[in-house]
C-alpha cells in the first residue's frame, strides 16, 4: 500500500501552562494562533470567495511585519506556542519567508505552520524552509485536471502538483493535504485521494464543509462520518492515538503506521469543547470563533502606540469574548464572511 514513510511525528507536547496562560470563560486554554497575512487569493474555491469579489481589505488596514510580530510575540508571552500563517493565499503576500524568520526567533514559538493552495509553493519552498518553517498544510480536492479547475475556478493542478514536490524536496514534514468533501463534486474521488497521499507520504485530511458566507452555504455539504466507517475498512485503518498537531483532526493509520488519514467534522460532531485557537485577520481583527460574530479590533491600539504590557491586557479582554460553540448546524445563514476573509 505504501511505499515512502509519512515522516509524521507528533508534536511536541504543549508544555505547562504559564501562569499567564491564556484561558476562557469555558475552561479552554488558548494555545494556537492562525495568523491570516493576506485576504487575497489567486484562486476562487467555490466553497471559499465568490468569483468575482473584490472585496478585498485596503493595503494601509493590512497589519505590517513588525505589527504582526509584535501581537505574535505578546501571545507567545500568554503561553501560545503555536502559530499557522493563513490567508487568502499566503503566498501571495509579499517577503513571507522574512516573516517566517523574524517568528522563528521569538521564545515560547515552538510550532510555525503554513495553511497554503501551493500555487507558488515551487518558487518559495527553498526560501520558507531556510526561514524556519518546518510544516505545511495545503489544499487540494481533487486529483482531476477538469474537477480542479471547477472547483477553484482555475487551471490550476498542475501548479498545485509542482508546489506539492518542491515542498517534499525541501524537506517540509509533515506535508498534509486539506480535502473539502463535496457530495456529487468530488467525493468519487476520495478513495483514489488516500492512495495518493499513502504513496506520497502525504497526510490527507477530509473536511467537511461549513456554511461561512453564501459559498460555504451553498456548497454541497457530505457527512464523512460514513465515508471514515468505509475507508477504515478498505484501507485496515486503526486509530492513531497521539495528537499530530494542533487542530481538530482525528486520525487513523495504517497497522505498519505509515500511512495517515484525518477526519476534520465540525458539522457532523463538532469540536468546540476542545477549542485551543484564536484568529487574526490582516486588519488585526481577532475573530473568536469561525462560527460567530466575536471580534476584536487590534490594529487601532497597535497604531495608537499601545505598549507591550497593555497589548497584553487587550488580547486577555478580547479572549473573554470567546463564545462556546459555533451553531453552524442551526443558523446556517448566520455566518456572511467568507473563510478567505477570516483566515482558515
Ligand atoms: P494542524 O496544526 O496541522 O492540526 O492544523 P489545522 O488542521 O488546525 O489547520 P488547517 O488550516 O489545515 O485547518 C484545516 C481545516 O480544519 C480548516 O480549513 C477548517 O475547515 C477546519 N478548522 C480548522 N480550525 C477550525 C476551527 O477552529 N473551527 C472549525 N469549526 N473548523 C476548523
Ligand atoms: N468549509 C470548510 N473548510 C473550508 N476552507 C475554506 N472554506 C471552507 C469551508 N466553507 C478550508 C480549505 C483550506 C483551508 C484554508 O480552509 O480547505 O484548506
Ligand atoms: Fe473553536 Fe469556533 Fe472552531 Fe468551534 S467553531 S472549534 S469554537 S473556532
Amino acid at each position: 500500500m505504501n511505499t515512502t514513510p509519512t515522516l509524521l511525528t507528533p508534536m511536541l507536547s504543549s508544555p505547562e501552562a504559564p501562569e499567564s496562560a491564556l484561558i476562557d470563560r469555558f475552561g479552554r486554554r488558548l494555545s494556537y494562533l492562525r495568523v491570516s497575512v493576506t485576504d487575497k487569493c489567486d484562486l476562487r474555491c467555490s466553497y471559499c470567495m465568490p468569483k468575482g469579489f473584490h472585496g478585498f481589505e485596503e493595503p494601509e488596514n493590512w497589519l505590517s511585519f513588525d505589527e504582526i510580530e509584535r501581537v505574535v510575540a505578546a501571545f507567545a508571552r500568554l503561553g501560545v506556542g503555536r502559530v499557522r500563517l493563513t490567508g487568502g493565499e499566503p503566498l501571495l503576500r509579499r517577503g513571507l519567508p522574512d516573516l517566517v524568520h523574524r517568528l522563528s526567533q521569538l521564545p515560547g514559538l515552538d510550532d510555525i505552520s503554513l495553511s497554503s493552495n501551493a500555487t507558488q509553493m515551487a518558487k518559495h519552498a527553498q526560501a520558507l524552509r531556510q526561514a524556519g518553517l518546518k510544516r505545511i498544510n495545503v489544499s487540494l480536492d481533487s486529483l482531476d485536471k477538469a474537477c480542479t479547475e471547477k472547483i477553484t475556478g482555475r487551471d490550476s493542478l498542475s501548479s498545485i502538483m509542482a508546489g506539492l514536490q518542491a515542498a517534499k524536496r525541501a524537506g517540509f514534514t509533515p506535508i498534509k493535504l486539506n480535502m473539502v468533501v463535496m457530495r456529487g463534486v468530488n467525493d468519487h474521488e476520495i478513495e483514489r485521494m488516500v492512495s495518493f497521499c499513502f504513496e506520497e507520504g502525504f497526510v490527507l485530511r477530509l473536511i467537511e464543509a461549513m456554511p461561512m458566507g453564501s459559498t460555504g452555504q451553498n456548497t454541497e455539504y457530505l457527512d464523512i462520518g460514513p465515508v471514515r466507517d468505509h475507508l477504515v475498512q478498505k484501507f485496515d485503518l486503526v486509530p492513531e492515538a497521539s495528537e499530530l498537531g494542533g487542530g481538530p483532526a482525528r486520525y487513523w493509520r495504517s497497522r505498519d503506521g505509515e500511512a495517515t488519514v484525518g477526519f476534520i467534522t465540525p458539522m457532523s460532531q463538532h469540536f468546540c469543547a476542545t477549542c485551543n485557537r484564536i484568529r487574526l485577520a490582516v486588519d488585526g481583527t481577532l475573530y473568536m470563533c469561525l462560527g460567530q460574530e466575536e471580534k476584536f479590533e487590534l490594529r487601532p491600539l497597535l497604531r495608537a502606540g499601545i505598549d507591550d504590557a497593555g497589548l497584553e491586557s487587550a488580547i486577555k479582554q478580547a479572549i473573554e469574548l470567546k463564545p462556546e460553540r459555533h451553531e453552524f448546524n442551526h443558523q446556517r445563514h448566520k455566518i456572511i464572511r467568507f473563510m478567505s476573509q477570516t483566515g482558515g
